[in-house]
């Protein structure tokens, strides 16, 4: 059986009061079943460590270089996460496919670098509202993972996938159930035809994840957890997503 899985994407918000304030928001309305973590911005990704020490909430990072060390200004390689005892690392955003550049290879080796320092990465794959009306969803995010799966190889079932539809990212328009169920069945046969173990993997939904949808998206049979943005920075909604998992 696949636990549930609830991650928080804060973005680039928060500072260290409001950070603070909000991780004890989480913590007092826990516990949860579902297994939680929420993903820093990179400077406060130590004290948010700190803060949860001993807790039952995880922590990760948002992205990270695919390179080991060197001469990459500004970059944040996955040993230096490691360092610090990051579980998760987000890679693959559709706001830094877009806003970056990256590469469906860039990604995948992000991942691999990742779990070279034994960081499971969180690939995120999604459409556009473009791609979606020209019916190009399944090709899109198959051409997305399958980058992922030629480069991880064996590996594959250490990583867990999100489905992030772009339209849907931080502008309400929910996916229905429905659409987001059979985006993921999708992934779980190409997923399938990669590994004996893919029944084991999780895979994410995010996209307008509030309190009030969360159960019905999570409820589907290949939906196992959010990865929440605008709801994970209020500590109240981010619980009822959890308690929702
Ligand atoms: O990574 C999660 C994020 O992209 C979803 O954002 O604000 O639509 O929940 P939001």
């Amino acid at each position: 059986m696949r636990r549930k899985l609830v991650v928080g994407n804060w973005k680039m918000n928060g500072n260290r009061l409001a950070n603070t304030e909000l991780l004890a928001g989480i913590e007092a309305a826990g516990p949860f079943v579902a297994d939680v973590a929420v993903c820093a911005p990179f400077p406060y990704l130590s004290e948010v460590a700190l803060a949860l020490q001993g807790k039952r909430i995880a922590w990760g990072a948002q992205d990270c270089s695919s390179h080991e060390s060197g001469a990459f200004t500004g970059e944040v390689s996955a040993a230096m996460l490691a360092e610090f005892a990051c579980k998760y690392v987000i890679v693959g955003h559709s706001e830094r496919r877009a806003y970056h550049a990256e590469s469906d290879q860039l990604v995948a080796d992000k991942a691999k670098a990742a779990l070279a320092h034994h960081i499971t990465p969180i690939v995120c794959v999604g459409e556009t509202l473009a791609e979606r009306e020209a019916g190009q969803t399944d090709a899109v995010v198959k051409r997305q993972l399958s980058a992922v799966i030629h480069t991880l190889g064996h590996c594959i079932p250490q990583i867990v996938v999100a489905y992030e539809p772009v339209w849907a990212i931080g502008t309400g328009k929910t996916a229905t159930p429905e659409q987001a169920q059979a985006v993921h069945a999708v992934l779980r046969l190409q997923l399938r035809a990669a590994t004996p173990k893919s029944d084991d993997m999780q895979i994410l939904y995010g996209g307008s994840v509030k309190p009030d949808n969360a159960a019905t998206l999570f409820s589907q049979p290949d939906i196992d957890g959010g990865l929440i943005g605008g709801a994970s920075l209020k500590a109240a909604d981010f619980a009822a997503i959890c308690r929702a998992a």
